[in-house]
């Protein structure tokens, strides 16, 4: 009896109804506008100041959330859905958000909750397994692969700076990376103060992947005026293009100049697990860490981000701090989440990656994701056939990148044309310094007619210029 809280029936009836509108939703979610047609701060000003002083009755809540919050909402869950890097929430993985919204337990401790700490190790090592990584990667899930990366270079530099814990950090650190690099690669060092000046961004060749002549020149560079190489970061799937860096050529100089090794596979990193793409991650078993995000192409509610380390000693070198009221036994197989990370709490975020695995099964994975791929590639054709487009880049994923050949300001016009029309949501870039827009491929509930119903919006939209 919770005196203070909904009763069991006022939660049964509501619950339903909730549940029955998620089931709509996900339903006929191809019905609604993509994008919403709302101006900026017309939330803001169509809801009140200030919270109420007395509590509202649930009809009026639901209410407000069809009529107001609704139509504000992008509806990432679009089959037509094609912006930045397509994302949807399977049903599986949205009974497990539930169910663990429920519990509500802070998996800080082993002891904190059994439960939450085992079923992440256990999802994590069922994910390394279909990522093909070896045993002695051990994971951790995080809320994003920015805070996973910030982690990884958190911890090289603590494996570089012996007197980092109680010194401080001493200056002339370097971390490499591509050009094409996530922003968040940069940001964690940005957070980490080691200073933008201390990052380079490695050039790529004509596909996109970085070219690690060019890395071992910087480090040689770097080495003779006396800096400290001490990571680098190499892309499976970068944003822009979903190029593949060679990580098995950048591991190599990872290991003989002595430089911490992760991987941001935070979208493509899915990919691999793909037989046929099997030579993404070649190397990856040798690397020092690695994140892939489900909550990206693995149908899991946002957020998930699967953080692996082959030096779990090393994470705790740099994060672990215990205060008396958080001490407790050691037993090697009570593992301590909080000794690895940042954080001391966190969700129970394994429940809902073991919902989808369960529910999906590794075959049921990659036919889906062999299907986005097989359609980025057939559109792209498509794309590169008609006389006012071209592709701007490889498919090696399931994202299209392509432009006007008009040009940049027609590209704009159209981007701007196809994402008021409700019909498709589409993302832009700049990509060699040219305007590109991208259609990228990775919602669940996407079949291949909604893809070519996109490109015919597009198409037609730049037919009529
Ligand atoms: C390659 C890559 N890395 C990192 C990120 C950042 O992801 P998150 O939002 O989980 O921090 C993205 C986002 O799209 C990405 O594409």
């Amino acid at each position: 009896m919770r005196p203070r809280d909904l009763s069991p029936e006022e939660f049964r009836k509501y619950g339903y109804e909730v549940v029955d509108w998620i089931a709509r939703y996900l339903d006929q979610t191809g019905e609604y506008p993509v994008a919403p047609r709302v101006q900026p701060g017309e939330l803001v000003d169509a809801l009140p100041a200030s919270a109420p002083a007395e509590g509202e009755p649930m009809e009026r809540i639901l209410e407000d959330f069809d009529k107001l919050v609704v139509p504000a909402v992008n509806h990432w869950n679009h089959p037509r859905f094609h912006g930045y890097f397509s994302v949807s929430a399977s049903g599986a993985g949205i009974l497990g958000e539930m169910l663990a919204a429920a519990l509500n337990v802070n998996g800080m401790l082993w002891k904190s909750c059994p439960a939450a700490v085992e079923l992440e190790q256990v999802v994590m090592s069922w994910l390394r397994q279909w990522l093909g990584l070896p045993e002695e990667f051990f994971g951790i899930v995080h809320d994003t692969a920015s805070t996973s990366t910030l982690h990884a270079i958190g911890a090289a530099r603590a494996m570089a700076d012996e007197g980092l814990r109680e010194e401080g950090a001493a200056p002339g650190l370097v971390l490499y990376t591509s050009e094409h690099a996530h922003s968040s690669v940069e940001k964690g060092a940005l957070a980490l103060g080691l200073g933008r000046r201390n990052v380079r961004k490695i050039g790529v060749d004509g596909e996109y992947r970085m070219r690690p002549e060019l890395l071992a020149a910087a480090i040689a560079a770097d080495r003779a005026e006396g800096r400290r190489p001490f990571c680098v970061v190499s892309t499976v799937g970068t944003t822009s293009v979903t190029s593949v860096d060679p990580v098995a050529a950048v591991q190599e100089i990872a290991e003989g100049e002595g430089l911490w090794h992760h991987i941001d596979g935070a979208y493509g990193g899915v990919a691999a697990m793909l037989e046929e793409n099997r030579w993404m991650l070649k190397g990856a078993e040798r690397a020092d860490s690695l994140v892939v995000n489900p909550h990206k192409w693995l149908f899991t509610p946002i957020d998930f981000s699967a953080f692996y380390c082959r030096r779990p000693d090393v994470l705790r070198k740099a994060y672990s701090l215990v205060p008396p009221y958080l001490a407790s036994q050691e037993n090697p197989r009570a593992v301590n989440l909080m000794d690895y990370r940042i954080p001391l709490g966190s969700r129970f975020r394994a429940l809902k990656l073991w919902f989808v695995m369960r529910s999906f099964g590794y075959e049921k994975f990659c036919a889906v994701i062999r299907d986005h791929i097989a359609w980025a590639k057939e559109l792209a054709d498509v794309v590169a056939a008609h006389p006012l487009f071209e592709v701007a880049a490889p498919v090696p994923m399931s994202l299209v990148c392509f432009r006007l050949k008009a040009g940049d300001e027609a590209s704009k016009a159209l981007l701007e044309k196809v994402n008021e029309s409700g019909e498709a949501f589409l993302s832009g870039n700049v990509l060699d310094a040219r305007y590109v827009l991208r259609i990228a491929i990775g919602n669940l509930g996407t079949q291949r007619e909604d893809v070519f119903r996109s490109w015919a919006a597009v198409r037609t939209l730049a037919e009529q210029g």
